[in-house]
């Protein structure tokens, strides 16, 4: 049976943005973390699962709900797979476009011509009594020198992905999410939801 509320474990406008309308075809009354002053998970596991699982178990718990935890990141193969799950904080004060500038020079100083890139997105739904499934997606490209468009969040205005001649600022919330980690992650826990 689908549960008729959901809380999303996040307190990114952007991704709750794009989670709300993933999930708009279901009769689900999605809220997010803030609505419910809901505390911010601290993200103190190594991996894209061990932090969905953190803050959608924590959140599953104090708020009694079902709880949908999401942790995503950029992964970039000259840097060794870095900022991967530390993305959130690679920017100093959330600022992205600082943070874009930092990764471009990073990638400049390697001197690898190599830009090629991912992001990995990680959902973890977990219930109030503990149980919980994960649903995982990825999205291959590389990151380009200089940023365009103003769609989107975070690193999405220097990630162009494979098969497209623009980054994903240029692309609409509908158009991204139909081939980005996220939107992948959600075609699984969609059609998992479709089952109940
Ligand atoms: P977290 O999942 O809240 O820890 O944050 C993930 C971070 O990865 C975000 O703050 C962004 O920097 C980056 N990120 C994840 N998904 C996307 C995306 O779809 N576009 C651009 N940046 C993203």
């Amino acid at each position: 049976m689908l549960p008729e509320k959901i809380v999303i474990a996040s307190h990114n406008a952007g991704k709750i943005s794009e989670i709300r309308d993933l999930l708009a075809p279901f009769q689900i009354e999605v809220l997010s973390a803030d609505e419910l002053n809901l505390p911010d998970v601290e993200e103190t596991g190594t991996t894209f699962r061990e932090n969905a699982a953190l803050k959608a178990e924590q959140l599953a718990k104090i708020s009694g709900l079902p709880c949908l935890g999401d942790d995503s990141g950029l992964c970039v193969d000259a840097l060794g797979g870095r900022p991967g799950v530390y993305s959130a904080r690679y920017a100093p004060n959330r600022d992205f476009d600082k943070a874009m500038d930092m990764l471009i020079a990073e990638l400049k100083e390697t001197q690898n011509p190599d830009w090629s890139a991912h992001f990995s997105c990680v959902l973890c739904f977990a219930f109030p009594n503990g149980e919980r499934h994960f649903f995982e997606g990825r999205v291959d490209g590389r990151i380009l020198p200089q940023k365009s468009g103003t769609n989107g969040f975070g690193f999405d205005p220097v990630f162009q992905p494979e098969g497209f001649d623009k980054t994903f600022a240029c692309f609409s919330k509908a158009e991204k999410s139909s081939i980005s980690h996220r939107g992948r992650a959600f075609e699984k826990f969609i059609s998992w939801l479709d089952e109940q």
